[in-house]
Order: structure tokens, then C-alpha cells, then sequence
């Protein structure tokens, strides 16, 4: 018996990086996946591989900066499966050209990055919620990031539009929570997704993993295997939080090591 059994699950951006691992770590504990993408080959050919390894899953295709489109994959997957348990609203877009600092940033790329990455949120929920509603309850996941909870030197649009995917994971909790509907999030900090592998500079990452407090970068399974939980019935008891899957990134008070430095150097007189 799988960790989640007999689960519908419809996961937004799924053709790739996190949402892929999702996707397949779901499948292979007993649920049926419908995966939502922009790239609907992608989409496609990740739900292949699930039936070629034995599970249920659809690609289809998604525009999540569209209210209709974001409708019709929630309705398909109710159409195709009959029921929907788990939606995991994983889209999310950045641009470092144009997302910048609050004096420069392109007042568009604010408006594209609220809606792609914070209105998808609401809409997804709110096409989804009445027919978890009808199956007896269900999970929504949504995908937040570490930039919602520090400050930093750019994409300021992407920063906001994450902390409002928290604050609205706790609302959609707070009301729909007596329907048994829960909703959480998992906020990642770097995590190597090909995208992020290909795009980034060597020296670029070795910065990022130095501040990890554990010697090493993060992975998709590792967000997949906490969507995975969310998901399942194993958390059961938990709405509303957002879990920081980020290696202890930013944990720690970052002034340690001058601290520590002056500490030495204090001693040493
Ligand atoms: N990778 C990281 O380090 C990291 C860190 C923090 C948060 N995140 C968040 O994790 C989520 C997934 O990111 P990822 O790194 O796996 O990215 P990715 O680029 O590997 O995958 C994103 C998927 O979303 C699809 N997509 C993009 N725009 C879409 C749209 N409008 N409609 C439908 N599909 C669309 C893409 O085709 C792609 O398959 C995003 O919300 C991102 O902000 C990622």
C-alpha cells in the first residue's frame, strides 16, 4: 500500500525540476497524477515514464498565468480521474533581467510575477476546493521560496509574490480547514534542478553551498519528498505552515563568523 493510496493529485509545472520529482515520488506511492505544464512534450513525456514504471499519470498542457487554462487542467483531472485529493501549485517564474532592486525594476516583469506566481495560487484553489470539498478533504501544496523570508539585492518582485504565496497558504487553511481541507507550503532554498545547474556559474553555486549549514546543495527530492508527505495522510494534523527545505541556508545569525573572528582575535590580546 502506497503513501498515498488511490490520491488524485494535479501538480502545475510538472515537466520539470521540483514538480517532476513530485510528480514521480507521488506516483510511485499509489497516486494518480495529472502533470500540468507549459511544456506540454515535457508533460508528456514525464507521464510516459511514470507508466512505464508502473504508475498513472497525464500530461497536459498549462498556461498558469491564464484563470481558463489553470480551470481546464482542474477540470480535467476530475473528468479523467474522478475525483481530485491533492493539488500541488508548483509554478513559479524569476527573471534576473528585470526583476531588480525597487528603483529599477520593470513595473511589468512585478505585474507577470504576481500573477504567474501568486494568483496561480489563488486560482488553482479556488477551481480545485469544491471538489476536494465533494471528495471529503484534500492537500493543497504550493511551492514558496526562501526569498520570502529575507531581504535581498534583486528580483524584488519574485521576494513579494513568494511571501504572499505563504501568507495565502495560511488563509486558504484557515478557511477552508473545517472542510478538511489542509494547505501548506515547502519554501526551497537553492536546489540543483537542471535549470538551475545549467544556469548558474560554478563559483556562483560554491557560494551558495558555503552558507549551507550541511556540506552539500539541495536536490528536487528533497522537495519532493516533503510535497510527498504533505500530501499524504502522514500530516494529517499540519495546515497552514510552510516548510523551509534549504539546508540550513538561512538559519543562523550570518554575522558568526566575524563574530567568531573578533572573539579569536580578543582572546589572542
Ligand atoms: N530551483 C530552486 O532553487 C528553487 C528555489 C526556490 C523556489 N523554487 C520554486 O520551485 C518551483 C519550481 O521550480 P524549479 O526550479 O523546479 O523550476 P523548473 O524551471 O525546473 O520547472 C518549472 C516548470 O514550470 C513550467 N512553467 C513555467 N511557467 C509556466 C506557466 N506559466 N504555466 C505552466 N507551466 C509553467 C516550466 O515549463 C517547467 O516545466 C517554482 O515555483 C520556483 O519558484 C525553486
Amino acid at each position: 500500500m502506497g503513501r498515498v493510496q488511490g490520491k488524485v493529485a494535479l501538480i502545475t509545472g510538472g515537466a520539470s525540476g521540483i514538480g517532476l520529482s513530485a510528480a514521480t515520488l507521488l506516483a510511485k506511492e499509489g497516486a494518480k497524477v495529472v502533470i500540468a505544464d507549459f511544456n506540454t512534450a515535457g508533460a508528456e513525456e514525464a507521464a510516459a515514464e511514470i507508466q512505464k514504471a508502473g504508475g498513472e499519470a497525464t500530461g497536459i498542457f498549462l498556461d498558469a498565468s491564464k484563470e481558463e487554462s489553470i480551470r481546464d487542467a482542474v477540470e480535467f483531472t476530475v473528468n479523467r480521474y474522478g475525483l481530485l485529493n491533492v493539488l500541488y501549485n508548483n509554478v513559479g517564474v524569476t527573471n534576473l533581467q528585470k526583476d531588480l532592486d525597487v528603483v529599477n525594476i520593470d513595473l511589468d516583469e512585478w505585474d507577470r510575477l504576481m500573477n504567474v506566481n501568486t494568483k496561480s495560487v489563488l486560482l488553482g484553489s479556488r477551481f480545485a476546493i469544491p471538489h476536494m470539498i465533494k471528495a471529503g478533504g484534500g492537500s493543497i501544496i504550493n511551492t514558496a521560496s526562501m526569498a520570502a523570508f529575507a531581504g535581498d539585492a534583486l528580483r524584488s518582485a519574485y521576494g513579494a509574490s513568494k511571501a504572499a504565496v505563504v501568507n495565502l497558504t495560511r488563509y486558504i487553511a484557515a478557511q477552508y480547514g473545517k472542510d478538511r481541507i489542509r494547505c501548506n507550503g515547502v519554501a526551497p532554498g537553492l536546489v540543483l534542478t537542471p535549470a538551475a545547474k545549467n544556469n548558474m556559474p560554478p563559483a556562483v553555486l560554491d557560494i551558495f553551498e558555503k552558507f549551507n549549514a550541511l556540506p552539500y546543495h539541495g536536490e528536487p527530492d528533497d522537495i519532493g519528498y516533503t510535497v510527498l508527505f504533505l500530501a499524504s495522510d502522514e500530516s494529517k494534523f499540519i495546515t497552514g505552515q510552510t516548510f523551509q527545505v534549504e539546508g540550513g541556508h538561512y538559519m543562523a545569525n550570518p554575522s558568526i563568523a566575524d563574530f567568531n573572528a573578533y572573539m579569536a582575535q580578543a582572546q589572542s590580546k
